[in-house]
């Protein structure tokens, strides 16, 4: 996301699975060095994540491969990609089936009913960037990522900060899950986006419902290139918490 400080929503808003496939080409060229993706939100969850080498990982909402590609720069062994667009699933599959292409399996999904087509315990390190704010109910999900999870693996993941996203209720009641709407500018236009707004006891509750412990949490750090970049995003992202990135480990 890349929020837009003038912009209200108004009408009615495209569905995400719409949105992601209209602008999949256009997400890929921006997300390569904007600044809530390349310089706030990457290198946030990649302090979390930690070693990759050797890894069996799976990437949940993988979008156009930018988190695939780090995977492999950094040795992971295997990668498995899902995401319910079939154009973000295309642009993946284009990008690494030449010379990673015996590393790298993408394919589409609703990640939304979990993980039929995991075996348990085959992963060492699942991964979900910005992905989790679009399922109403994390439990299905945060159950099978458990399941699929070998013992000791890690659960590493980015999501919208509830202390952000409170400022698009329209209930005013924080403890309870909504759907909420927002502008972005990530794809060069105002796009009208929503997503479920949730309490961090909520988000809480799911991963220790799933049997996993949380291991390390980070509220952001914007890197220092965004100053030259944008002052007003600088300003922003330095004061307020815009996303939350939480490590969970299966217990060993
Ligand atoms: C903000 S993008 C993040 C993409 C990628 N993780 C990244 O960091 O660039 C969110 C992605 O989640 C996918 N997504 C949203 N809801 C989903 C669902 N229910 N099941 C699977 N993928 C979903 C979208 O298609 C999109 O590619």
């Amino acid at each position: 996301m890349s929020k837009s400080f003038e912009k209200q929503p108004s009408g009615n808003p495209a569905p995400v699975s719409k949105l992601y496939s209209q602008y999949a080409e256009q997400y890929d060229a921006a997300v390569q060095d904007n600044v809530f993706n390349a310089h706030y939100e990457r290198p946030s969850l990649q302090a979390l994540i930690g070693e990759v080498a050797g890894c069996d990982v799976l990437d949940l909402g993988c979008g156009t491969g930018v988190y695939a590609q780090y995977m492999l720069d950094n040795g992971a062994e295997k990668l498995t990609c899902i995401d319910y667009s079939p154009e973000m699933v295309e642009i993946v599959n284009r990008k690494f089936s030449g010379s990673f292409g015996d590393r790298v399996t993408c394919y589409a999904q609703d990640l939304s009913t979990g993980l039929p087509n995991e075996a348990d315990e085959s992963m060492d390190l699942v991964i979900s960037p910005l992905m989790i704010h679009y399922l109403e109910d994390l439990t299905p999900l945060f159950s099978d990522i458990a399941r699929v999870l070998r013992k000791g693996g890690r659960f590493v993941f980015s999501t919208h900060h509830p202390f952000a996203d409170i400022e698009c209720s329209t209930s005013g009641n924080y403890f309870e899950r909504e759907i909420v709407r927002d502008v972005w500018d990530t794809v060069g236009v105002p796009v009208d986006v929503q997503f479920y707004r949730r309490s961090l006891t909520e988000i809480m509750q799911a991963i220790s419902g799933s049997g996993m412990v949380v291991t390390g949490m980070n509220e952001g750090m914007v890197s220092e290139a965004v100053k030259a970049m944008s002052a007003d995003h600088y300003a922003f992202l330095s004061t307020k918490p815009n996303f939350i990135f939480i490590a969970c480990q299966k217990p060993a």
